[in-house]
């Protein structure tokens, strides 16, 4: 299976368009040293040519020209992606189909009841979808089940809802319905070789341990390093766990749960601005490193 991170940072992306924070103005400045992220996104492929989308960042025109894989190759028209799978209804997760709305052939979209439901209501992205390409919408399912992407050669997909939070225009976004947002176990099927892939988590609940066993990388939520970041820093009023990120450091914390599957390649993405581990020279990062997990980055390649 070959895994493309083509975007690595949370919402907003690093650095942020508005944020003066100590890593945005580092970067700015050069005094820190640490890469840009585009907006959360990965691609996956059991064969090296047809690619699954996994959710559409508003910089995916950028991540499509830096990956050539995704780009027309076979006819007037044309791409790599055969499906695009929505983990989530957020911003950063679906704005990119409407860059992605040019052609006659209709987007083939794995997503949730609920996450269909926001993108039919509160952010009706679907409707506005079906005045250009169209969609084909596919139900994803949230118990564990398992299903296929024609054209996504050697692959299986099983995915599960995750708590963690539907985005601010969601009609239910203080009452979390399963389906808000999901992980999912990608199968290569040739090699039985397995990523387990949950960018938005806000909780351990008890069906994830045993995905994440199995998982010969699990790629995960790397929003925060504490509870409390965006407080401490004065730019919200919640908490990670409140909006749906379990964060790194502390009792709980996603170094603690990672620290139980030392098998598996172990993976961050989607890592707000804010996140000291951008930096690679904090002590924040060297601690990650020293637990042998790695900050995903734009372009990085895991091969299972
Ligand atoms: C989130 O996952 O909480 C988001 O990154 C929020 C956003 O896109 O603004
Ligand atoms: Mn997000
Ligand atoms: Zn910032």
């Amino acid at each position: 299976m070959h895994i493309h991170v083509l975007g690595a940072g949370a919402g907003g992306g690093f650095p942020q368009w508005n944020c003066n924070c100590h890593n945005c103005d580092g970067f700015r400045r050069g005094t820190i040293k640490a890469r840009s992220r585009t907006q959360s996104s990965i691609c996956v492929s059991g064969d090296g040519v047809n690619w699954v989308l996994f959710n559409a960042s508003p910089d995916v025109l950028k991540q499509v020209q830096e990956f050539a894989p995704l780009q027309p190759g076979r006819a007037l028209r044309d791409t790599g992606i055969v499906g695009i799978v929505l983990i989530d209804a957020q911003i950063d997760h679906t704005t990119g189909l409407l860059m992605l709305r040019e052609g006659q052939v209709k987007r083939e979209i794995y997503a949730t009841q609920m996450v269909r439901n926001d993108l039919t209501s509160g952010n009706p992205l679907f409707n506005i979808l079906g005045h250009y390409c169209g969609v084909n919408w596919h139900e994803a399912p949230i118990d564990g089940s398992s299903f296929e992407i024609p054209g996504a050669a050697n692959l299986k997909f099983s995915s599960v809802a995750l708590k963690s939070k539907a985005p601010p225009y969601s009609p239910h976004r203080y009452d979390s319905h399963d389906g808000d947002t999901i992980g999912v176990l990608i199968e290569d099927t040739k090699t039985g070789k397995k990523l387990f892939y949950a960018p938005g988590l806000g909780e351990i609940e008890a069906h994830l341990p045993a995905l994440m066993r199995q998982a010969d990388c699990i790629m995960v939520d790397g929003t925060f390093w504490t509870d409390t970041e965006m407080i401490d820093l004065g730019l919200m009023d919640k908490t990670a766990r409140d909006i749906g990120h379990i964060p790194q450091s502390g009792k709980g914390g996603m170094m603690e749960v990672l620290a139980a599957y030392p098998d598996a390649r172990r993976v961050l993405i989607h890592i707000n601005n804010t996140n000291p581990i951008l930096n690679e020279e904090s002590v924040e990062r060297h601690l990650l490193e020293g637990a042998g997990i790695e900050v995903s980055f734009d372009g990085m390649d895991i091969h299972l």
